[in-house]
């Protein structure tokens, strides 16, 4: 298969042929991905919380994000790699952001970036990174890394001022020059509206059915723990399959079933003979 481009997937839009992209953070979870045929490959900031173990999205750092995004690359090979900029690496200035971004294509070898929001300085962020020739898709709705000034964790687009607010800057984000959008948490007949505002492909969660479809890898393997957003579908229980393989190991090598004597290696007489002197 060759690699997917950006034509690529603006072809996918017009064909109404469901562009496909998950979450990765290491090489395994990048070959999985690679071997499922899904188009797109998020290094997502995500990874900060179901990876690294933070709380939120906001402490990751760009060396950080860089050592799980080579690992990624290393594994994908026809899957479009588009890499997160964390929290605090875009804010500053234009220049700024180009900086962080130019990092993930260099020293990571990403196809994108993704930016969250779509404000006026946000947009001249995306502005500046499209002008040093970088593909930038945006992210509107639920912006992790800004969900305390949205309020929380909670859908978008439910008010009248957050629906005019996600319009106008979708259609800013598609001007401002990004090749394609993630929407999260928001009501689907929103994003619809969206949809016809826009000629880029939309990426939903929780956002309906629309152009595309992201998830994080670990909720839909279900590897995480605990309490997920309701847009999650969980279509595996790999988590609960590695505590069973891991207690079953324990539980082996404490009643030495395991290892066995086809484990081991086959030893020579002489040279049992010369470590017994
Ligand atoms: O970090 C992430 O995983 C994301 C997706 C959920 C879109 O931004
Ligand atoms: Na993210």
């Amino acid at each position: 298969m060759p690699k997917i481009s950006i034509p690529e997937l603006a072809r996918k839009r017009e064909a109404g042929e469901p562009i496909v992209m998950v979450t990765a953070y290491d090489f395994p979870g990048a070959r999985w991905a690679e071997r499922a045929g899904v188009d797109m490959v998020l290094v997502g900031d995500s990874g900060a919380q179901v990876v690294l173990g933070y709380d939120s999205t906001v402490p990751v750092t760009t060396d950080e994000m860089l050592v799980l995004a080579r690992a990624v690359r290393r594994g994908t090979e026809t899957a479009f790699l588009v890499c997160d900029v964390a929290f605090g690496t875009t804010e500053t200035s234009d220049a700024q952001a180009v900086e962080t971004a130019v990092r993930f294509v260099k020293e990571a070898g990403a196809d994108a970036v993704k930016i969250e929001g779509g404000r006026a300085e946000r947009l001249s962020r995306i502005r500046a990174i499209v002008a040093a020739g970088i593909p930038v898709v945006g992210h509107i709705g639920l912006t992790p890394q800004t969900a305390t000034a949205l309020g929380g964790f909670r859908a978008q687009g439910r008010t009248v001022a957050s629906a005019s607010r996600l319009v106008e800057e979708a259609i800013g984000i598609e001007a401002a020059g990004a090749f394609c959008i993630v929407v999260e948490a928001v009501p689907s007949e929103i994003t619809e509206v969206l949809r016809e505002a826009l000629t880029i492909p939309i990426i939903g969660i929780g956002a309906g059915p629309t152009d595309g479809q992201v998830l994080v890898l670990h909720d839909l393997l279900g590897i995480t723990e605990g309490h997920t957003a309701k847009f999650v579908k969980q279509f595996g229980t790999i988590g609960a399959d590695a505590v069973a393989a891991i207690t079953a190991y324990g539980e082996e090598v404490r009643s030495r079933a395991f290892p066995a004597e086809e484990h081991g290696y086959a030893g020579t007489p002489e040279a049992l003979e010369a470590a017994r002197q």
